[in-house]
């Protein structure tokens, strides 16, 4: 019998996911953007309450998992060395986040999805939560990461870190989710490029036809983009935790929303 399961809530749990394009160039293959990641380990320090940090793959993860193919499952040998080096990439992303965090005065703490969760078909079926609630309560902050990892049924896929997020979010019954990308928001559709770009400032469970609507990411991203990012949030707003999508490429915008300022960005959310 283990001495504490802790199976409570976290009361107040934060959880916060860096966009791979906030963090990394997406233009230069394994090239981290130390000076953003160092200032948003500063603004993460402005979380009072237990804080749960997941970050994408941008030029680590996405480029490796769509050359060996790894979100559709085994197929070949060739992959196996892809797998290993996806997921070598991302524990290498992992390691850079993990040092600007403790650099920053953060207790952060490395938990690889790979081996604490099964996935099926590239949906996360469960996750061994006792060490994540722990350190939770000891107040350390668990990091995260959309990793490469074994799937039950198609031999191997690719997990996002906004699957993660919502899964988390339901299963420890977070207060907020907040996801830093490189836009201000969820953008309606085909307007990104034009001058007068329009923001959708709230999506609920009632928009779900929106999300046909709304950009996959381009070529090379393997997880799916803006439209993936909103599914995810929208399972998680179905459970009455609500989410915002902010820029965090701008200074001091992670930190607003830390802080509780809401209309950053686009919220998604149970109700309107
Ligand atoms: C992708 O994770 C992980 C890999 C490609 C291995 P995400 O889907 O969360 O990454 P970003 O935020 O889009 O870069």
């Amino acid at each position: 019998m283990l001495p504490s399961l802790c199976l409570g809530d976290i009361l107040g749990l934060l959880i916060v996911k860096l966009g791979g394009s906030v963090i990394t160039d997406k233009h230069s293959p394994f090239k981290v953007r130390r000076k953003v990641v160092k200032r948003l380990a500063h603004e993460l320090k402005s979380a009072r309450e237990p804080l749960i940090l997941i970050h994408g793959g941008g030029s680590f993860g996405h480029p490796l998992a769509s050359k060996y193919g790894i979100a559709n499952g085994y197929r070949s040998k060739t992959q196996l060395m892809g797998l290993s080096l996806t997921h070598g990439a991302m524990e290498q992303l992992n390691v850079e986040v993990v040092g600007a965090l403790q650099k920053a005065g953060l207790p952060a703490m490395a938990v690889q999805p790979s081996s604490c969760m099964v996935v099926d078909g590239g949906r996360i079926r469960h996750m061994e939560l006792v060490p994540i609630r722990k350190l939770l309560e000891l107040g350390m902050i668990p990091v995260l990461y959309g990793d490469a990892v074994p799937d039950i049924s198609q031999g191997m896929s690719i997990l996002s870190g906004d699957q993660i997020a919502s899964y988390l979010a339901r299963e420890l019954r977070a207060s907020r989710v907040i996801m830093g990308v490189d836009v201000d928001g969820v953008y309606r559709k085909g307007r990104k490029n034009s001058k007068r770009v329009e923001i959708i400032r709230r999506i609920t469970p009632d928009d779900e036809k929106l999300l046909s609507s709304l950009g996959t990411a381009g070529k090379g991203d393997v997880t799916g983009g803006m439209r993936n990012k909103v599914r995810e949030l929208l399972e998680a707003a179905k459970e009455g935790i609500e989410a915002e999508i902010v820029n965090a490429s701008k200074p001091g915008v992670l930190e607003r929303a830390i802080r509780g300022k809401r209309g950053l960005g686009t919220v998604i959310s149970g109700r309107r």
